[in-house]
């Protein structure tokens, strides 16, 4: 059974892709064993509470230095004993010493085809609103491994969604997330608990089952 602690920040739509697709089954031998939010207000908590999912809330606010809260944030995961750490809209910089204990172990889903449009500043909305600045006419969502770079990790999957004319970054954002990332998130983890993605020369691959 694989452990997975999912780390949220807002909405919890791509948490509630995996609660659902652990009950539907596409995501098997799975047990989400925590739900970790640096945000008090992020409506992903009611969702983890829905699902009887342990969650708890470790705010920057609540510390005085970057440091201190890295260290809770460290012993929070530590403390549910994960296989897996879910980046699922989790809008922090994860820290070194976090990064350094759980290498190879932490999956991110950004809501592009990495290398457009990543790295610091991209995230939420506002990597859909970039999307449509430069005029692109197709995005998508990625999956990766988080590395010690933003967004620069070993690529394990991804997905494509057409830009569609008159698209606003609002509707953009909502058809990348049901065409793509609530596919692609559960569809790796569901790999990840096969023991079916590898690394090869630094590249992440799915094996066929
Ligand atoms: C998702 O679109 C996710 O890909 C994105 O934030 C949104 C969270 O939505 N993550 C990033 O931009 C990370 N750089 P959710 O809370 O409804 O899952």
């Amino acid at each position: 059974m694989l452990r997975i602690a999912v780390l949220v920040s807002g909405g919890g739509t791509n948490l509630q892709a995996i609660i659902d697709g652990i009950n539907d089954g596409k995501i098997r031998n799975t047990k989400i064993v925590g739900v970790i939010s640096n945000n008090l207000g992020a409506y992903a908590l009611n969702r983890a509470a829905d699902a009887l999912i342990p969650s708890c809330v470790v705010s920057r606010k609540n510390f005085e230095n970057r440091e201190l809260f890295e260290e809770a944030l460290l012993g929070a995961v530590d403390a549910v004993e994960p296989d897996l750490v879910v980046l699922a809209g989790f809008l922090v910089k994860i820290p070194d010493i976090m990064i350094e204990k759980y290498q190879g172990r932490i999956i991110n889903i950004h809501p592009s085809l990495i290398p457009s449009f990543c790295g610091v500043g991209a995230y939420g909305l506002h990597v859909h609103e970039m999307a449509l600045a430069r005029g692109v006419k197709v995005t998508g969502a990625t999956v990766h491994f988080v590395d010690g770079g933003m967004d620069t990790g070993p690529i394990i999957a991804q997905k494509a969604v057409m830009v569609e004319p008159g698209d606003t970054p609002e509707v953009l954002q909502r058809r990348v997330m049901e065409q793509a990332e609530w596919v692609l998130l559960p569809m790796v983890i569901d790999a990840i608990a096969g023991g079916r993605v590898v690394l090869k020369d630094g590249k992440a691959v799915i094996t066929e089952e």
